[in-house]
Formats: C-alpha cells, structure tokens, sequence
C-alpha cells in the first residue's frame, strides 16, 4: 500500500483530529505544524510525528505529498496557493475562506496543476446523506421543487473555549453563517446546485462571550428550487432534518436520529432507512480514507474547490443580505 507523507498545518481542535484520523488509515506519514510550540510539543509526544512551527519551511524541507489545512479561514487561502506552488495535494477545512481574495488564482491554479484539492465539508462522507442523495438523484418525484433545513445545537455547551478561536469574529471565519450553516448549504448544493440568490436575516441571542450572529434564517433561490435555512447554536436538543419536496414525493434526512426516508405519491407514512450512529472520529477518518484514495488515483468523493468557492459565495451573500435587509445575488456579491 503507499504510504502518503501529509503535513497538517494548524492542528488545533480540527487539526489534530485530522492527525489522529489520517493515522488510523495506516496510509499517511503525518506532520504537524503549529504557530503554538507548547501545542507542537504535545501532539509530537501523543502522536509521535514531526512537527514544525514554520508551515513554508516545512512544505519546502519535507516536501509533503499534501497538505491539510485547518488554520482559521483567513489562512486557508495563502497557503493552499503556497503548498499548490510547491507541488503538494491540498485537503482544506471549510469554510475555503472568509472573502473571495485569491480565490480566481486558486481555481485557475488547481485547473492547470495535476495536484487534487478538496474542501473538508464532512457531510460528504456521511452514509445516510450520500443514500439519500443518491436516492434523490433518481429524480423518481419529478424534479425538486423547494427545501428546507432545519438545525441547531448547544454549540456553546459542546465547543470548549469556542470565544477565545477564530469563531468570535467574521473576520476570521467566525459566527453562525460561516462556522455552522456552510455545512448544510454547501450539502444541499450538491444536490441541487449553487444558490443563485439569498435574502437572510441573523442575530446574536444567547450564545456568551461572543457577538457575533448564533441565529440565522435564510432564504435562497437556488435555479427555480426554493430553500429555506434555519439555524441555531444554543437549542439544547442537537438536530438536524433537511427534507426536498417535490410535487409526487418528498425525500427527508434526520442525522440526528441517523435515517433518511421517502414519502411517495399514495404513501400514508414514510419509508425510513436507519443507518447505525457514527462515533466522533469516524466520519473524518471516512474523509481522510477518501482523500487517499483520491490521491491513489480514484475519482474524488470530497467537495471540489469550485463547489466550495459557491459555498463560499453563499456565506457571503446571506452576511451582506443581513446587513442590507434585502435580496443580495451570489455571484455579484464582493468581499
Ligand atoms: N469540518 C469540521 O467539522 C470542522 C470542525 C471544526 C473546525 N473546522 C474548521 O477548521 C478550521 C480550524 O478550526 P479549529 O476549531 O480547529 O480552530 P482552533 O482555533 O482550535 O485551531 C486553529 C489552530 O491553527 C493554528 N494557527 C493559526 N494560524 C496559523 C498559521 N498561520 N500557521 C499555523 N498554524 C496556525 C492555531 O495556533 C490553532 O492551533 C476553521 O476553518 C474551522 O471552521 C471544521
């Protein structure tokens, strides 16, 4: 099996669970590198890797194969354009940035390099998503017509120090938008294609120490489908449905209680399938697995950088509608 040299840049809470994960596939050679040495000093001793607190003179010293990037979003950019240069293949954690600086020379670098470049929306590897999607792609209802997400989570009760990371702030990828809905928005967008519009409303009401927005509803026009967005970050119950609606059916996916059904034409209830719970690591080390595989030559699994500069658009657009209190276009928005 070839054992791919992987460097993680930024190994805080997410990184170090990429370390952790990519080591469990047996097929990664792991470094880490990290701005704080005391943090270096522990995941060299736990994880038994190298670790560096200069990512550039890593990337050119040890020439890694790829590059994770979890860093806060101002960062993701500038980096990957860096390891991109170097030669590396790049996993970067979402949200790809905070605005849309450097992102035309980044899809126009991964178009002409024969590198591979994932975005780390996770919801990609979920097995009761990717069925539901795949059942979905059938288009047995006729086409999709509108879509709602309704989600939320005691962030604050589950994210230990959340006010003192980059979440504090929009600057640095921080608040409701760009920290938690991403994830839904850019899953639904693989289903049904980027938002061409979004008219959004936000506000900051329980979540402490912070204040940026921890409430969002947005509602977006994605082509002729019509979606609604609904989020929170301090209801106590931790949940997630989504469901698509078309004119002879509806498809719905609960993660929180790991199914996914269909609601046909005629039905009187729906038809679920259960899917067994995941453990914490277990979807990222699924991400990891795909990654490699990816780098082994199979077709890639994860979201592309095209599909999470979209996403990127969205998060944007729904923070400049917020303001505005008024309709805002994705692909005219600026930032
Ligand atoms: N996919 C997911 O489920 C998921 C979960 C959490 C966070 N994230 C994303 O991952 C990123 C990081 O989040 P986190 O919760 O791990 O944050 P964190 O604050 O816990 O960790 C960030 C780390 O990056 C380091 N860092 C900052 N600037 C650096 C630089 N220039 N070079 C090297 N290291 C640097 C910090 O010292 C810190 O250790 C964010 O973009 C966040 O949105 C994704």
């Amino acid at each position: 099996m070839v054992q791919h040299s992987i460097l993680v840049v930024g190994c805080g809470s997410i990184g170090e669970r990429h370390l952790r994960c990519f080591q469990q596939t047996g097929r990664a050679t792991m470094m880490a590198s990290d701005t704080n040495p005391a943090l270096l000093e522990r995941l060299g001793q736990t994880y038994h890797v190298a670790t560096f607190t200069d990512w550039e003179q890593a990337i050119v010293e040890q020439h890694p194969a790829a590059v994770v990037i979890s860093t806060p979003a101002p960062w993701h950019v500038p980096i990957a354009l860096a390891a991109l240069r170097s030669g590396c293949h790049l996993l970067i954690e979402k949200p790809l940035s905070h605005s849309l600086t450097g992102i035309d020379e980044l899809l126009e670098l991964c178009a002409q390099s024969s590198q591979q470049a994932s975005v780390a929306y996770v919801y990609h590897v979920y097995p009761v998503l990717a069925a539901a999607r795949a059942f979905l792609r059938q288009v047995e209802f006729g086409p999709i017509q509108q879509v709602t997400v309704t989600t939320g989570q005691p962030f604050y009760r589950l994210r230990h120090g959340y006010a003192s990371t980059y979440y504090r702030d929009r600057q640095t990828g921080g608040g409701a938008i760009q920290d938690a809905l991403t994830h839904s928005v850019n899953w639904v967008e693989s289903v049904i294609g980027p938002a061409d519009s979004v008219l959004g409303d936000c506000a900051h009401l329980v979540v402490p120490e912070v204040e940026v927005e921890d409430t969002v509803h947005v509602s977006a026009r994605h082509g002729s489908v019509l979606a609604s967005y609904c989020l929170n970050q301090f209801q106590l119950p931790n949940e997630t449905t989504i469901q698509f609606n078309a004119a002879r059916g509806s498809v719905r996916v609960e993660l929180h209680t790991h199914r996914w059904g269909f609601f046909r034409e005629h039905d009187t209830t729906w038809t679920w399938h259960d899917f067994p719970p995941l453990d914490r690591d277990a979807p990222f080390i699924a991400q990891a697995t795909a990654f490699l595989d990816q780098l082994d030559g199979q077709p890639t699994r994860l979201c592309t950088i095209a599909a999470a500069a979209d996403s990127l658009r969205f998060n944007l657009a729904a923070l400049a509608s917020a303001v505005a209190g008024a309709r805002v276009e994705c692909r005219t928005v600026h930032a």
